[in-house]
């Protein structure tokens, strides 16, 4: 017969104080994913059938940052027994094994969950650990014959206590109807707990002293690696443990065949993906679920969330990219910002507002492709180049100081220079469409709504007011006089204003 699956109850209603800080301790992120998402995804891969998360210490942030679990409120937060305590009417515990996580142990792995639970047997199972330095940590009292007795917090520890090298990682198992209490009616014992200790908490870890007294067995297990069961309860914790997962990651993808010319600067996410003979300049991040193809180069500095680069693709130094496709072959060079985000609304940010680069199309440096861009293959965009909401073609080009907003750019055009499409008259936004093999000389202005036809050609400095048809020239700007001998007697005139401006001013 197999059990029942375990449901999990994960403790965050804790503010965190060794923080020092407003936000609470379980929202601060390790490489990008809260500390208490992470803890919730580690349960719910370990088979947990129901999560139950307690909040206390500004709940509403916690539950907003969490999706399909459940939640308790722990009012007051009096402790990690308290909060168990609180979790119990959210539950269905009775038959199954209630697994009892910390919010603030971030590198749990779903593997040792399960083990925990696969070994479980009795009323609990503690897991415990035996980190280099014990301060801090609840101890394992055991006894002569080696049978847990209860555990000591570091508050409450004897001298004698607090050599003992095994501790309390606040990750355990317990018997459901042992924790909250039976049907035949005996009370749970979370529910026997008081506050005698020097914190003046209910203490979770005085239910091993419960168990012990009623006759119960509780079995600890060590687990080995003490990194995968380190709690964070300061900044310095924090940065020690995304410092180690950082280097952790780098050596796995450096063993899978990525190069990396500083790799104790390179940051990459769990859920970034690598090929083989990716190269990765200095201080190179790989945000969220990044995708780099084989043979891909990404240079020093450069800052990729949510993107896919091609194989063979280079993406230049400091270029900015969230959301954006570069696809095989593509160059985005350097300095370039690339955001495939709904600016308004980027939560709820879509397939359609991302920016694609094309194959072979090049970018930068120094271009800024904002929201729905897309550039087909082998289109090109230059420096001091805003982009939004717009389409260039196969093989069309702006490469210098213009801003296409709301447009449409037919194959093969040429956008000149300091191009302007005026999309917005100050209440909507309207659209420009160019055809094919257009020429929009140098200094333009598009007031949309307008359409070019293919193959038009609009004269250098042209404000373009109306439909422009196919083939067509349009030209619109004043004829240009000359005036022989006029700019000599023009500079003298002006100076001698001048002279007498300053003149003036010195009698005064
Ligand atoms: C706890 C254990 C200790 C163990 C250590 C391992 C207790 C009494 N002590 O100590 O034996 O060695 O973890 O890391 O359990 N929380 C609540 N409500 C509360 C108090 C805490 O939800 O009233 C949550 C916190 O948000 C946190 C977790 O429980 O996520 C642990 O609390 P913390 O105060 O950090 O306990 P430790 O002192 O580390
Ligand atoms: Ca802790």
């Amino acid at each position: 017969m197999t059990s029942p699956a375990p449901v999990a109850i994960v403790l965050a209603a804790g503010k965190g104080t060794r923080m020092k800080s407003r936000d609470p301790k379980v929202l601060f992120p390790v490489l990008g994913r809260p500390i208490v998402q992470r803890v919730v995804d580690a349960a719910r891969a370990a088979g947990c059938a129901e999560v139950v998360v307690v909040v206390g210490y500004e709940a509403d942030r916690v539950k907003a940052s969490l999706d399909g679990v459940e939640f308790a409120l722990q009012p007051g937060v009096q402790g990690t027994g308290q909060a168990v305590q609180c979790a119990s009417e959210a539950l269905d515990y009775k038959g199954r094994s209630v697994v009892v996580l910390p919010g603030d142990v971030p590198m749990m792995t779903p593997g040792m969950i399960r083990g925990l639970i696969d070994q479980h047997e009795g009323a609990i199972t503690i897991g415990s650990m035996i980190p280099d330095d014990p301060f801090g940590y609840g101890r394992i009292v055991r006894g002569d014959d080696g049978s847990v007795l209860r555990i000591v917090e570091q508050k409450d520890a004897s001298e004698a206590e607090q050599t003992i090298t095994e501790v309390n990682t606040a990750i355990y198992v317990f018997d459901g109807d042992f924790l909250f209490g039976s049907a035949a009616g005996e009370r749970g014992a979370v529910f026997e707990l008081d506050t005698e200790n020097k914190q003046n908490e209910y203490l979770l870890t005085d239910v091993v002293g419960i168990a012990t007294q009623r006759g119960l067995r509780v079995g600890a297990a060590v687990i080995p690696d003490p990194a995968e069961v380190a709690g964070v309860n300061d900044r310095a914790q924090l940065a020690d443990l995304e410092r180690e997962t950082r280097a952790r990651i780098a050596r796995h993808w450096l063993r899978e065949g990525v190069s990396m010319d500083d790799p104790a600067t390179t940051r990459i996410e769990e859920a970034a993906e690598l090929s083989t003979d990716v190269s990765l300049g200095a201080g190179v991040e790989l945000r969220g679920a990044t995708r780099v193809g084989e043979g891909a180069q990404i240079g020093k500095g450069t800052v990729l969330r949510n993107c896919v680069v091609g194989p063979g693709a280079v993406v230049g130094e400091y270029v900015i990219a969230t959301a954006a496709h570069i696809a095989a072959g593509a160059e985005v060079r350097p300095f370039s910002v690339l955001s495939g985000l709904n600016e308004k609304k980027p939560a709820e940010s879509v397939e359609e507002d991302r920016v694609s680069v094309g194959e072979g199309a090049t970018v930068g440096p120094f271009s800024h492709l904002r929201q729905s861009t897309q550039l087909d293959a082998g289109a090109k965009v230059g420096n001091f180049v805003e982009t939004k909401k717009s389409h260039l073609h196969e093989g069309a080009k702006a490469n210098h100081l213009a801003y296409l907003g709301d447009a449409e750019v037919g194959a093969r055009s040429n956008i000149g220079a300091g191009v302007i499409t005026c999309n917005y008259d100050g209440f909507a936004k309207h659209k420009t469409t160019i055809g094919e093999d257009v020429f929009v000389g140098t200094d333009s202005h598009l007031v949309a709504p307008v359409r070019l036809g293919d193959g038009a050609f609009i004269g250098t400095g042209t404000t373009v007011t109306r439909d422009v048809p196919a083939d067509c020239l349009a030209i619109g700007r004043i004829r240009q006089e000359n005036k022989e001998g006029y700019a000599s007697r023009l500079k003298s005139s002006l100076k001698r204003k001048a002279d007498a401006a300053k003149a003036r001013a010195a009698k005064r």
